[in-house]
């Protein structure tokens, strides 16, 4: 185990993303030369070649475009590795062509990437491709993410121009789920910032790329904790042996441990481990293993072995990100694929997509189609269960492929978003109501304003920001609101509350207290909520928005920074003594059904900005402590 550590620590897996002409190919041989990892024949040839080609500097991109050309033969999915070490670490890159088309590469290869180098060319900035490949790393769950600013030669080395393009990806990067993310200037070309920082670019205090790469401490995104061992086949050399051979997807396994086998759901211990030719005690994520069991048990190709106490999802019905990469046909409801999941393949049918990602505004389209390069969320229906976990838990169980049944060509992959027979049907009711993602009016575009946020705060002398409080019926929210509003008004700033009982007057005077009414509703408000806030203002909202999803929902229309979820906590008993609209004893005494806290559920925030306490603060105590945070932020 100590070993295998030691060596993941050495070891950085990356990728490369651009656009064609970001310079990709220049940068990996620009690492490759400069940390002297070219071999002198291939020197020579490069010299050669570059020559040949009238030019006086070696061309980089020979290196790397030479020994792509010869693997495109080869493979069918086009992802190849790299090696190369530095005195610190080992790298393996997956390099994938940078054309549109190949975005397919960016999936497939980063899949097990460490960290992604998104390329930007300093000129062109942020190109549809880049934003794409920025969501595609963070639907990939990549933990680190370079954005590397390339030809900083062609635009003078200008310190001004680079910092607008970090700024601009930031913006963009906000709505992501990107957790490490850094920023390098850089020109390929000339070396600048790759290996060495070079002296044209003074003002960039950072480490150059190699050194980053070198340096940083990664987190690895791989599952320790779920055993799942996809068995790729069984092997029976005599009569005494039958061993389980395939590839640790996640988890560790010990020797003694008990395993569940599935689909047979038979249990049985683990008698043996093999790694390579030993007979060894444990066996962890990525390695490749012969297992035997104490007992006799029919398994074979396509089964998974886990722990009796963990097991994955097991369903035939799902939904996922997928992101389409077949140039000659479009992915659309109603569609039937092959499905490769893990070791297996089965029969897949496309029942719905439940929206399409618009790569720029980060939007969600109602559609039935995706086309090359989309990405959208779908709902399938496998021919058979399949063993799962969600993407976001497991890359290697909640990851796949879709195959064309006709041609065998890879066209799509998949991340498994949803695990619950539950929250599907909750994401039906969503699409069978029209409501949370789908939109149904057709022929619509944005409509740019001529003011940017930024005049409007400056105007305003504050930032624009949603203040959403959560909390049972009376927890204090609007009391809270009410103050706090009064409070910020007088200290000059736009401030503006919506309240539960208010907007059900008049917006939402229409709806009830059902799952679905109360989703409209947080629906509804956090539009309105979101109008406001691009008017400018600070924006209160006191609601009792019980269920994490539709709070969830509110979040993602505001950049991070500006959505602060306070949960107003208190006592329900407390709350139920309050009781200032008489509401918890008409509950209890069953004149009212479904009241939050009494017979209808609330899910309490996991990670709000704030939590106050209401049972034990007092009034004033509780509104001070957010004006407090509130004026933090602005
Ligand atoms: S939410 O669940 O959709 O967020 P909202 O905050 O708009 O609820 O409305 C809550 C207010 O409606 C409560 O403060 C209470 O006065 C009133 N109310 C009436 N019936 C219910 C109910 N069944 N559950 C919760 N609140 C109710």
């Amino acid at each position: 185990m100590t070993q295998l550590v030691d060596t993941e620590r050495d070891l950085l897996r990356f990728t490369t993303a651009g656009s064609v002409d970001d310079g990709k190919s220049t940068l990996i041989g620009r690492m490759l030369y400069d940390s002297k990892q070219i071999f002198q024949d291939q020197m020579d040839s490069l010299e050669r070649a570059s020559k040949l080609r009238g030019e006086e500097t070696v061309d980089l991109a020979l290196l790397t475009d030479g020994l792509r050309a010869e693997r495109e033969q080869r493979i069918t999915i086009d992802v190849a590795y790299r090696y190369f070490s530095t005195p610190k670490r080992k790298f393996i890159i997956a390099d994938t062509p940078g054309h549109e088309q190949y975005t397919r590469n960016m999936v497939t290869g980063a899949s097990t990437a460490d960290l992604a180098v998104i390329l930007l060319d300093a000129r062109k900035g942020l190109l549809p491709q880049s934003r794409r490949h920025a969501i595609i790393a963070s639907l990939l769950a990549i933990p680190h993410v370079i954005v590397a600013v390339n030809k900083m030669d062609l635009v003078d080395y200008a310190e001004a121009r680079y910092h607008e393009l970090v700024r601009e990806f930031n913006d963009f990067a906000e709505k992501l789920n990107i957790h490490d993310l850094h920023f390098i200037p850089i020109s390929a070309l000339c070396g600048d910032n790759v290996v060495e920082s070079g002296d044209r670019m003074p003002w960039y205090e950072g480490r150059p790329l190699l050194r980053v790469l070198e340096e940083i401490t990664v987190t690895r995104a791989r599952n320790l904790v779920d055993f799942r061992f996809p068995v790729q086949y069984v092997i029976r050399p005599h009569q005494d042996f039958r061993g389980f051979a395939g590839r640790v997807a996640s988890g560790t396994i010990r020797v003694g441990e008990e395993v569940t086998i599935l689909p047979s759901h038979y249990h049985s211990k683990v008698r043996s481990i093999h790694v390579g030719d030993k007979s060894v005690p444990e066996a962890a994520a990525q390695q490749s293993a012969v297992l035997t069991l104490e007992n006799e048990i029919d398994i074979s190709r396509g089964d998974m072995l886990v722990r009796s106490h963990n097991l994955p999802v097991i369903d035939q019905e799902f939904d996922a990100y997928v992101c389409w990469m077949d140039e000659s046909s479009a992915l659309h409801v109603g569609g039937d694929y092959l499905l490769q999941h893990t070791t297996r393949i089965s029969k897949v049918h496309i029942n719905d997509i439940l929206y399409r990602m618009d790569v720029n505004t980060l939007h969600r389209e109602g559609t039935d189609r995706l086309a090359l390069n989309e990405i959208g969320r779908v709902r399938c229906t496998a021919a058979q269960p399949l063993y799962f976990d969600p993407y976001d838990r497991n890359r290697e169980t909640g990851g796949f492929i879709l195959i064309d049944p006709a041609t065998y060509r890879t066209v799509g992959a998949g991340m498994i978003r949803y695990t619950t027979k539950e929250t599907l049907r909750e994401l039906r009711r969503e699409r069978g109501e029209g409501q949370l993602q789908t939109v149904v009016s057709t022929n619509i575009s944005w409509d740019q304003s001529l003011i940017t946020p930024e005049e409007r705060e400056a105007q305003n002398r504050h930032k624009a920001l949603c203040l959403w409080l959560t909390g049972l019926s009376g927890s204090g929210k609007s009391t809270i609101a009410r103050c706090v509003e009064r409070a910020l008004f007088q200290e000059g700033i736009q401030a503006f509350r919506l309240d539960g009982d208010n907007v059900r007057h008049g917006l939402c005077s229409d709806l009830g207290f059902s799952r679905e009414d109360r989703m409209t509703n947080i629906r509804r408000i956090g539009h309105a909520a979101k109008l406001l806030y691009d008017a400018g203002h600070l924006v209160i909202c006191s609601f009792i928005a019980p269920y994490e999803e539709d709070r969830t929902f509110v979040r993602e229309l505001f950049p991070a920074s500006a959505f602060l979820e306070v949960y107003v906590k208190c006592d329900i008993d407390v709350c139920k003594q309050r009781d200032p609209k008489g509401l918890y004893a008409k509950a209890e005494r069953g004149e009212i059904k479904g009241f939050t806290g009494v017979d209808d559920p609330y899910e309490a925030p996991a990670e709000p900005e704030l939590l106050i306490d209401t049972s034990s603060l007092s009034e004033e105590e509780t509104v001070e402590r957010v004006l407090q945070f509130v004026r933090q932020q602005l």
